[in-house]
This record gives structure tokens, C-alpha cells and sequence, in this order.
């Protein structure tokens, strides 16, 4: 009768000296590999959370932000077990990005995106494949800009686009998003397609919102917590997995379209630049190793399809809503466009510089939005050396464009809405080297020219054409972002736009 009990007892025991032993090597192990190294500075972590301590998931930005005050500029956190030196101020991030360029040219772990991209497509490979899928995309896109219709035409034509939906909206209140992200997403739609979509267009529209919804989630507390602790969410249910869903929505409509494209395919004449893949794809077809594959495809379209239609879309929204806020610099803007432009044709890019007040107050609109405080996860691409720590070979690296972009030493009272710090006495545009929204190096955005290029015609012709009008007071407008995390995403709001 008791021998089976003594055995379950005998059992448990073993067990429990077991799992005893297997911490108490675990922590050795750990504590032995954390000082062993010449790491930058940083909270001692625990074994298997890391730094949960330090790391706050509903306000990561905030979180590191407080140890950037307690250990300067370059420290070290564990999130979870993943490593991560992070890399603060202007200073410290040109020394990285700029003078240590290979060391940090590397793509970090994205793990919201890795899920579903793995690390395909050019945003998120390394190496050779990165460099050939960079190079080929840079290249592809400026021949479809250079062919018949330029890609300043596509932009002026979607603005026109944008300007006659807004007019229908008949001065009622409207919350912008989802005009504003069809228009930057036809732009690179019908660079990557060969079409633009109406705006009545109900699949349109359900791209849009996965987009908008995935990029909602991995910024929220429910991205942050799968960010950190990976293997232990792939497990669980919860909002997060609805991310993986929306981006896989996305991949089945690109996947859908390079079908279409590949039974309709002339070698001799691309129409998008799916068709320029796919032809390169063939002509790489003999070799066993050639990074042009399905693929590399998919998800480098993929990446630019989603990199060029959020970002430009939300820094729109934040710009309007500051607009609303500050309805005096909208008038000196539209004071602006009427003295440069007029009213019988729509802006072009040679009047940005005859126009230093609006490129001032769009410069301080990148500045100020701030849009992805976090950037996007670098690595070191071997063992580097940094300001007298040794950083190892594939160690994720984050460059806080939020502590560049906000800060003090470089952007007097930063907190603050002031195009003025983009003028220069004579009312020219001043630039600062450390107006980084689109980061810095070898892994710069790769749309840069085309995101400033939308942001001037987007913003002058709409203004060209409308007077903004506030549901709300000014003064109970705040400018703080609903969220933080990789993305600052503005407060929801509505405006009335007014035929001039
Ligand atoms: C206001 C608009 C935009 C902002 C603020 C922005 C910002 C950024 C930032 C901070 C990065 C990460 C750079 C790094 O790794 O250090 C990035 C990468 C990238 N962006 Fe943008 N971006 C914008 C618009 C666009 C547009 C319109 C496109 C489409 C052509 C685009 C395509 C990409 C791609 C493909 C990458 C990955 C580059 C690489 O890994 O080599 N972005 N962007
Ligand atoms: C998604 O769209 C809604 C409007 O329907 C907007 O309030 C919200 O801020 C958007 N989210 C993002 C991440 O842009």
C-alpha cells in the first residue's frame, strides 16, 4: 500500500533536485557569460525574463528612455533572453550608423514581421542577398519613375486623386486615415502593381485596414509582450496572433498579383516592377544559389508596399492634426502656396525651394511625429568595437531615432512645435544634420526621395485647395501619440476640409 506513494515521493524528490540543479547551472552559466564579456553597461538581468524589471511592455519607449538617463548613451538590456545594446543621442548614432557603417549595417530581429517575412525580402535579409535585392530595388523603382510618366507625375495626379475624394466628403467631419493611406498606397501600388485603385474599392480598402491593424498591433502592448518574450507567446492565444493573420492577408494578395503578372508576362517589356522580377528571376534561372527567388520577391514587395504606405500616411495624419492645432501655420502655408503656386496648377517639386516656410514647417512635422521612435532593429555584422566595449557578432542593436530627433543638445526645447528652428535668418531652410526621421547608413529608407516627395505635394495640394476645420477646440487637442512603441501613432480625429 505505501510503496507506490514512497515511489511517487522518491519521484518528485528527484525531480525537484533535478530542476534545482539545472537552475542553479543555469544561472552560473549566465552570471559567467554576462561577465565574461566587455558589454556596455546595464541592469543585471534575470535568468530567462532578462530585464523584465526595467522594461515596462505598455511603455517600452519610455522604459529604455529612463536607463538612456541612468547609463548614457550605449547600454545593454535583455529582453527576455535576446540581447540588445542600445544606442542613444545624435553623437553616438552618427559614430555607429555613419563612421562604423559596415559594423552596423546588419537587419536586427523584427520577431512581429520575422513571423511571417522570416527574413526574406530587402528590409529584412543580410548580407549578399540584402545588397542585391537593395541595389535592384533602388534601380527598378527610379526606371519606373524615369519611364514615361515620372514618378513626380504619378504623385501630382494621386494628389489631384486625393483632392477630389476629399471634396466629395462636402465639408462634413471626416477621420482622414484611410484617404490618406489610399494615396500613398497607390503611388507605390502603381509603381509595384502597374495600377492604382479607386477609392470606392472595397479590396482596396481591406488591405488598407490589415495594414493599418497590424501596424495598430505591433505597436501596442500585445506586440511589445511577443517582441520580448517570442517563443513563450508563439504559444498562447491572445491579439497578438491577429498580426500574423493581417500580414499574411497581405502576402496572399501579392502572391496573387505575381501570379497574374507571370501569365501575362512579356520579357521584353515590364509594366510594374513585379514584371522586372520576375524577368530577372529567369535570366537568374541557371543559378542554384541567386537570391532572385519567389521569395525574395514576394517579400521585397511586400516591404515596399507596406514600408511606403504606412509611414507616409501616418506622418499626413500627424501633420494635419498639428495643423488643427496650430491653425496659424496652415495659414502662413497657404499664404505661401499662393504666392509661389497660385491657384491655376497643382505644386511641382521645383517650388519646395522657392518655398523654405513649408519645408521648414515638413521638416518639423518629421521631427516633431518622431515616427518610428525606436527605428528599425539593426545588428553588428561581426564582433565590433564601440566606444571601448566589445559588441558580438549578431548582437541586436537599437538606434532610438526618438533620442536623435528629440535631442535637447541638437533641437533647443524639443518638445515644443517649431518650424522656425528649420529657418535661418534670412527665412532659408536650415538644415541639421541630425533631422534623421529616415535614420542614417548603409540601411537609410530606402524611399527617403520618394516619402519627401509625397509629403510636399500631398501637403501643398491639399492646402492648395482646402481651408482645415476642427471639431474639436484647439486647445483639447493633444499632440502626444496614443501609442508608442515601434510606431507613435497620433490620437484619432475628425476634420472638416472647406473648398478655398
Ligand atoms: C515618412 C515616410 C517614411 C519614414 C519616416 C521612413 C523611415 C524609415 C526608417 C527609420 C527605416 C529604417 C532604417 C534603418 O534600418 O536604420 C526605413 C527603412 C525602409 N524604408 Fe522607409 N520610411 C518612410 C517611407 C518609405 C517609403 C515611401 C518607402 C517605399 C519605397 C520606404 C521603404 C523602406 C524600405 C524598403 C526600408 C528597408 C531598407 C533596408 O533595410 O535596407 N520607406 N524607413
Ligand atoms: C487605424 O485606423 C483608425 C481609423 O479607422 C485610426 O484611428 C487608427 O489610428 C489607425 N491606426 C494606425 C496604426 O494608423
Amino acid at each position: 500500500m505505501s510503496s507506490p506513494s514512497t515511489m511517487d515521493d522518491g519521484g518528485i524528490g528527484t525531480l525537484f533536485l533535478l530542476v534545482c540543479i539545472s537552475c542553479l547551472v543555469f544561472i552560473s552559466l549566465w552570471t559567467a557569460r554576462h561577465k565574461r564579456t566587455n558589454l556596455p553597461p546595464g541592469p543585471t538581468p534575470l535568468p530567462i525574463v532578462g530585464n523584465l524589471l526595467q522594461l515596462d511592455s505598455r511603455q517600452i519607449v519610455k522604459s529604455v528612455m529612463a536607463l538612456y538617463e541612468k547609463y548614457g548613451p550605449v547600454f545593454t538590456v535583455y529582453m527576455g533572453l535576446r540581447r540588445v545594446v542600445v544606442i542613444c543621442g545624435y553623437e553616438a548614432v552618427k559614430e555607429a550608423l555613419i563612421n562604423q557603417a559596415d559594423d552596423f549595417s546588419d537587419r536586427g530581429d523584427l520577431p512581429t514581421f520575422n513571423k511571417v517575412f522570416q527574413k526574406f525580402g530587402v528590409a529584412f535579409s543580410n548580407g549578399e542577398s540584402w545588397k542585391q535585392l537593395r541595389r535592384f530595388s533602388l534601380t527598378t523603382l527610379r526606371d519606373f519613375g524615369m519611364g514615361k510618366r515620372s514618378i513626380e507625375e504619378r504623385v501630382q495626379e494621386e494628389a489631384q486623386c486625393l483632392v477630389e475624394e476629399l471634396r466629395k466628403t462636402k465639408q462634413m467631419p471626416v477621420d482622414p486615415t484611410f484617404f490618406f493611406s489610399q494615396a500613398t498606397s497607390n503611388v507605390i501600388c502603381s509603381t509595384v502593381f502597374g495600377n492604382r485603385f479607386d477609392y470606392k474599392d472595397k479590396e482596396f480598402l481591406k488591405l488598407l485596414q490589415m495594414m493599418n491593424e497590424s501596424f495598430q498591433l505591433i505597436s501596442s502592448y500585445w506586440g511589445q509582450l511577443y517582441t520580448t518574450y517570442t517563443s513563450i507567446m508563439d504559444h498562447l492565444p491572445g491579439p497578438h496572433n491577429r498580426i500574423f493573420r493581417c500580414l499574411e492577408g497581405l502576402v496572399d494578395f501579392v502572391t496573387e498579383k505575381a501570379k497574374q503578372n507571370q501569365e501575362t508576362l512579356d520579357p521584353n517589356s515590364p509594366r510594374d516592377f513585379i514584371d522586372s522580377f520576375l524577368i530577372k528571376m529567369q535570366q537568374e534561372r541557371q543559378n542554384p544559389n541567386t537570391n532572385f527567388h519567389l521569395l525574395n520577391m514576394i517579400f521585397t514587395t511586400l516591404s515596399l508596399f507596406f514600408a511606403g504606405t504606412e509611414t507616409t500616411s501616418t506622418t499626413l495624419r500627424y501633420g494635419f492634426l498639428i495643423f488643427l492645432k496650430y491653425p496659424e501655420i496652415a495659414e502662413k502655408m497657404h499664404e505661401e502656396i499662393d504666392r509661389v503656386i497660385g491657384r491655376n496648377r497643382g505644386p511641382c517639386m521645383e517650388d519646395r525651394s522657392k518655398m523654405p516656410y513649408t519645408d521648414a514647417v515638413i521638416h518639423e512635422i518629421q521631427r516633431f511625429s518622431d515616427l518610428l521612435p525606436m527605428g528599425v532593429p539593426h545588428a553588428v555584422a561581426r564582433d565590433t568595437q564601440f566606444r571601448g566595449y566589445t559588441i558580438p557578432k549578431g548582437t541586436d542593436v537599437f538606434i532610438m531615432l526618438t533620442t536623435v530627433l528629440w535631442d535637447p543638445k541638437q533641437f533647443e526645447d524639443p518638445e515644443s512645435f517649431n518650424p522656425g528652428r528649420f529657418l535661418d535668418e534670412n527665412g532659408e531652410v536650415k538644415k541639421s544634420d541630425a533631422f534623421l526621421p529616415f535614420s542614417t547608413g548603409k540601411r537609410i529608407c530606402l524611399g527617403e526621395g520618394l516619402a519627401r516627395m509625397e509629403l510636399f505635394l500631398f501637403f501643398t495640394t491639399i492646402l492648395q485647395n482646402f481651408t482645415l476645420k476642427s471639431t474639436k477646440d484647439s486647445k483639447d487637442i493633444d499632440l502626444r501619440p496614443k501609442t508608442s512603441a515601434f510606431g507613435n501613432i497620433p490620437n484619432s480625429y475628425e476634420l472638416c476640409v472647406v473648398p478655398r
